[in-house]
């Protein structure tokens, strides 16, 4: 997707306002409210990982492979926040919660895998992320 930083701030507003939703026949999208965070350069993340340096901020930065995407650093169970291990899972000290790589649920309480943010990289090669309100 290529689309400018003006562009993408007003396209997350209008999801955060609960703008109409074209793509599923006109259903209204649940407001997401939240902020932006530009997390760098695309190319600081160039090799294949976990990059922990918004965790506080709500979010950890993947790449693997071709793929570069943000994963919630929020637990799904009470919201604590996430430690990423040396194998690039996560794991919630809170109640014991785990995660693959992908963010998928490997050990409970927690049941629902971890979202996968909006980012996009803009025109100056920012890495833009939409973190949302807890
Ligand atoms: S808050 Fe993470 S397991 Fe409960």
């Amino acid at each position: 997707m290529s689309i400018n930083r003006r562009q993408f701030l007003l396209l997350t507003a209008g999801l955060a306002a609960g703008c109409k939703n074209m793509g599923d026949g006109g259903g209204v999208t649940p407001a997401t409210p939240g902020r932006m965070v530009n997390a760098g350069p695309a190319s600081h993340y160039a090799t294949d990982g976990v990059y922990s340096h918004f965790r506080d901020q709500g979010f950890f930065v993947i790449r693997h492979g071709e793929k570069l995407f943000a994963l919630s650093s929020f637990c799904t169970h009470r919201k604590c926040k996430l430690n990423a291990e040396p194998d690039h899972s996560f794991y919630c000290k809170c109640h014991g919660s785990t995660f693959d790589p992908a963010g998928h649920v490997t050990l409970g309480p927690a049941r629902r895998d971890l979202p996968v943010l909006n980012t996009v990289t803009d025109e100056s090669g920012q890495m833009l992320v939409q973190v949302p309100a807890l």
